[in-house]
C-alpha cells in the first residue's frame, strides 16, 4: 500500500446547530485517487475547506506527509503542497489563459527571482508550456478566460491548481456543468494526473466515481458513512439507502 500523503483526523465544524463535518477521519495515499461522495449538503465541500485552510476546524487535525498543518491558512497549505480548485470557477477572466497559468506557476521560481520580469522565469515558463499542452489549451493560450467554453474553463482551473507542482490536488466537482464529451475528457485527464500527484476528488457522477477512484469515502449528514473500493462502497447496504436512495 502506498504512503499516506494527507491525513485527516476527527475533523469537525458546526455552523449554528448544524454539524457540517462531524468527526471525519481518512487517509489519502500517494498517487491514488480518493473520491468523496455523498448527497447535497453532506459536508463534502466543508471538509475540503477544513483541509485546504479556508476554514479552521473546531476539532481534529490535518497532516501532510506526517507533519501537522491544522488550521493553517490557504497560502501555508499551498506551501505544504496542498492545492485545490473550487466548485465555483475561480480564474482571472479578463487575463489570457497563459497569464493565469504563469501567475500560478510563479511560486516554482526561487524566492529571490519572484520579483523579476516574467520573461526571466524559466522554470515557470517551462511548467506553463507543459500544462498548456497537457490540458489541450495550447491553441487557446492567448485567449482571455472569458472566451473559453465552460469545459475549457474548468480544465484550466485544474491546470492552475496543478501549476505549482502540489503533492495533493483537491478537486471539488471538476466536471460540474460540463457536456458529456467534456466530462469524459476531463475524467481521462484526472486519471492521468495520478502519476504525478495525489488526487482528492469530490464528484457526483457515480459512473465517473466508479471508473476513476482507487478509494471512495461516503459522507452523509457530516459524518463518514463508509469507505472502501468503489465496488465495496457501492454494494454497502447503508450507502445504498443513504446515497443511492434504495436498499
Ligand atoms: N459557511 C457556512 N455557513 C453556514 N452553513 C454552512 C456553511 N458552509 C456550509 N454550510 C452548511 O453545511 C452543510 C454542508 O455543506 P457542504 O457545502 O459542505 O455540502 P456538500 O456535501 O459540499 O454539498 P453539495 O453536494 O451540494 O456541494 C450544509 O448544511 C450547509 O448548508
Ligand atoms: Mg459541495
Amino acid at each position: 500500500m502506498s504512503a499516506p500523503v494527507l491525513e485527516a483526523r476527527n475533523l469537525s465544524i458546526s455552523f449554528g446547530g448544524v454539524r457540517a463535518v462531524d468527526g471525519v477521519s481518512f487517509i489519502a495515499r500517494r498517487n491514488r485517487i480518493t473520491t468523496i461522495i455523498g448527497p447535497n449538503g453532506a459536508g463534502k465541500s466543508t471538509l475540503f475547506n477544513l483541509i485546504s485552510g479556508a476554514l479552521r476546524p473546531h476539532l481534529g487535525s490535518v497532516f501532510v506527509e506526517g507533519i501537522e498543518h491544522t488550521g493553517a491558512p490557504p497560502y501555508r497549505m499551498l506551501a505544504a503542497g496542498v492545492a485545490r480548485s473550487f466548485q465555483i470557477t475561480n480564474l482571472f477572466f479578463e487575463l489570457p489563459v497563459v497569464e493565469n497559468l504563469r501567475l500560478a506557476a510563479q511560486v516554482l521560481e526561487l524566492q529571490g527571482k519572484a520579483l523579476m520580469p516574467i520573461a526571466a522565469s524559466g522554470i515557470a515558463h517551462t511548467r506553463v508550456a507543459e500544462l498548456l499542452a497537457r490540458f489541450g489549451l495550447a491553441d487557446k493560450a492567448e485567449f482571455s478566460v472569458a472566451q473559453l467554453s465552460h469545459g475549457e474553463q474548468r480544465r484550466l482551473e485544474v491546470a492552475v491548481a496543478l501549476a505549482c507542482r502540489p503533492k495533493v490536488l483537491m478537486l471539488d466537482e471538476p466536471t460540474q456543468g460540463m457536456s458529456h464529451g467534456d466530462t469524459g475528457e476531463t475524467a481521462a485527464l484526472i486519471k492521468s494526473l495520478a502519476d504525478e500527484v495525489t488526487v482528492l476528488l469530490i464528484e457526483h457522477d457515480i459512473g465517473l466515481v466508479m471508473s476513476l477512484s482507487d478509494h471512495v469515502i461516503v459522507m452523509h449528514q457530516g459524518r463518514k458513512l463508509a469507505e472502501g473500493t468503489p465496488a465495496a462502497v457501492r454494494a454497502n447496504p447503508a450507502v445504498q439507502t443513504a446515497y443511492f436512495g434504495h436498499s
